[in-house]
């Protein structure tokens, strides 16, 4: 048990789970907010038309809600090559504490991509990461499926991100006004 990894996700993590572990909880980590910051060439664009998914950025005060992960010792370094892999695009492992509520967390890991990274885009205004967001696909399926299912499962687990909100709601101003396919 002690042994155990717990894994927090708050992006593609939080939905598209594709290694085992023993349980999940909603979860926070303090001191990150969730970014559309980092470009994915591999994922969700490709190199040259790059698309646009969640990274963390230090911001005091602010937490980012998502879900962690408790992996079982004996999976651990399987999981974690994998993870290391599909996050290959320029995130790396970050350990930082996960928090349940107030009173209860844990030591564990979670994946960021910093301004270091080739990827990385950086700030923009929200229509702009909308637009880059709404015209982008890439091996994993198209960029707009992404952020789709980050809202919808931070909704589900009523975590409230003002952020993924404003971009979610450009990206649907947007496809509204395309013409039919
Ligand atoms: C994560 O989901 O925790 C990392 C970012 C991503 O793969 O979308």
């Amino acid at each position: 048990m002690n042994d155990d990894l717990w894994v927090f996700g708050y992006g593609s993590i939080i939905w598209r789970v594709d290694f085992p572990y023993l349980e999940s909880q909603p979860a926070y980590i303090k001191g990150w907010s969730r970014r559309f910051w980092q470009g994915s060439t591999d994922h969700r664009g490709v190199p040259g038309k790059p698309g646009r998914v969640v990274t963390l950025v230090k911001q005091t005060g602010d937490v980012c809600r998502g879900r962690a992960y408790r992996v079982s010792r004996e999976h651990v370094d399987k999981v974690l090559t994998s993870l290391d892999y599909r996050e290959k695009g320029g995130y790396e492992r970050l350990a930082l504490d996960i928090y349940f509520d107030e009173i209860n967390f844990t030591a564990g890991v979670a994946y960021h991509a910093t301004p270091l990274n080739p990827n990385y885009l950086g700030e923009a205004p929200c229509p702009v990461i909308a637009r880059q967001i709404a015209s982008a696909h890439g091996p994993s399926g198209s960029n707009s499926e992404y952020i789709q299912n980050l809202y919808e499962a931070l909704q589900q687990m009523s975590a409230t991100d003002l952020h993924v909100d404003s971009v979610f709601q450009e990206v649907r101003l947007i496809e509204e006004k395309l013409p039919a396919k």
